[in-house]
């Protein structure tokens, strides 16, 4: 049975689609995930209620999109992980399943995604999908995940801004956006492994051929721009992209499953009671190529 897709908010309605009628913990068929690529062509951003998956279902799931990332840009590698290397852990326990302590390293490392991006653009060939799975959620209020329509916000740009940003190339680092909430607690090879990688400000989607602002809070710099001059234009550009009216809120639900298209789309997690246990689990398609590598 094919999927059905709906808006989640009618008074917009090319941006995230509900999806009902499939069981992610089952096999998919090609027609069925070709079924949702074509939703995530037209919604950017995909929700699932009611998928109780386990890391294999989710990774399987995920493999219908193209080539997983590895986690590769967590704080915590090898011996430290609690997941497998496909599975980027968005919680704040321990390994011994207890709630990381206030001053944790990873969790003041994690917090950086409170602040608008796209995932991986820190690497060289950034994201494309993240499937990320709501396995437990804090009772009480926050801890919402946000997203903006990065193709609405270059729509909706000035003519000659789009002129100004239409060929500037960022540089993007997770060194620049974790500085940004003060945390410099990096070793050496640490700042090596993640030093800036170059990608294009505004981008086509290969499929819909639709323009986007490639935003994200890894960008620090502009290629030939004097640092202040670039984060201020891309300052700017974030609070554009940001607006109430192109920002869609996803209110966690136990079980839910929500797939983004990094290519199109910002998101960030809002603050909750950090006492309590969050733990959603992610999955991540690379992209094909660097964006420099791609069709302007
Ligand atoms: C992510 C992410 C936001 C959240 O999983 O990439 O940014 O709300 N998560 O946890
Ligand atoms: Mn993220």
């Amino acid at each position: 049975m094919t999927p059905s897709i709906t808006p989640a908010n009618p008074a917009r309605p090319d941006f995230v689609g509900v999806v009902a009628g499939v069981d992610l913990s089952q096999p998919v068929d090609a027609a069925t995930a070709a079924a949702i690529d074509a939703g995530m062509d037209r919604f950017g951003v995909l929700v699932f209620h009611g998928q109780r998956l386990t890391d294999p279902q989710q990774i399987a799931f995920s493999r219908h999109f193209g080539e997983l990332e590895l986690a590769t840009g967590d704080l915590a590698q090898g011996e430290q992980r609690r997941l497998p290397m496909e599975v980027n852990d968005i919680s704040n326990l321990q390994r011994d399943g207890s709630v990381m302590p206030r001053e944790d390293r990873k969790r003041l490392f994690s917090l950086g995604n409170m602040l608008w991006h796209s995932d991986s653009s820190f690497k060289p060939t950034p994201a494309k999908y993240s499937l990320l799975s709501a396995r437990v959620l804090p009772t009480g209020p926050g801890g919402n995940t946000e997203f903006a329509d990065m193709r609405a916000a270059w729509d909706t740009l000035p003519s000659d801004e789009q002129a100004l940003v239409r060929d500037l190339v960022c540089e993007h680092s997770q060194i620049y956006s974790r500085g940004v909430l003060g945390f410099t607690d990096f070793t050496p090879e640490e700042r090596l492994k993640w030093a800036p990688v170059p990608q294009r400000l505004v981008r086509r989607h290969p499929v819909t051929k639709r323009l986007s602002l490639f935003l994200s809070a890894h960008a620090g710099g502009i290629l030939g721009w004097p640092v202040p001059e670039a984060r201020a234009l891309l300052r700017d550009l974030n609070e554009h992209a940001t607006q109430r009216e192109r920002v869609h809120a996803h209110v966690w639900q136990p079980d839910d499953l929500v797939i983004w298209d990094n290519r199109s789309t910002m998101h960030r997690a809002r603050r909750y009671d950090a006492t309590q246990v969050r733990e959603l689990r992610r999955t991540t398609v690379a992209d094909v190529a660097p964006t420099l590598e791609q069709a302007a």
